[in-house]
């Protein structure tokens, strides 16, 4: 039984064309990047204002969708975290999930097959 992973990455959005090449390299079949802002530990930056600290300004990301075969998942992660790290804070988080239930919509074809 073979499962299918969604990889999630929050990343740097000018790594993004550095990251999508690797990932195909890497055997990726497809994924979705989506436009995204957010924060992470530092807040963005942190303001002083009359003596208030007002913090979590919003910082552009980009956020990647990738739907992997549970075989290929570790030779991505890899792939991807080597690609996407300056080392600089802010450089992002990878999540992964596993799906319930996958379909090529064209042929109906389900779970790893709709992968291939
Ligand atoms: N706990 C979280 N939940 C959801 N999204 C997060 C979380 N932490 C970070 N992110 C997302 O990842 C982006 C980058 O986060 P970031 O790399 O700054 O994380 P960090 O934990 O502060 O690590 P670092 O110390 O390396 O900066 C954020 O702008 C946000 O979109
Ligand atoms: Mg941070």
């Amino acid at each position: 039984m073979s499962f299918v992973k969604r990889i999630e990455a929050i990343v740097k959005p000018f790594k993004l064309e550095e990251i999508r090449q690797a990932l195909l390299e890497a055997g990726v079949q497809g994924l979705t990047v989506f436009d995204a802002e957010g924060i992470g530990r530092q807040k963005g930056h942190t303001e002083i204002y009359r003596g208030s600290e007002y913090a979590a300004d919003m910082l552009p990301k980009i956020k990647l969708e990738i739907l992997v075969d549970d075989s290929q998942l570790e030779a991505v992660l890899t792939v991807l975290a080597d690609t996407a790290r300056t080392g600089k804070s802010g450089d992002g988080k990878i999540f992964v999930t596993t799906i319930e239930g996958l379909q090529r919509i064209r042929t109906g074809e389900t779970g790893s097959a709709a992968l291939e």
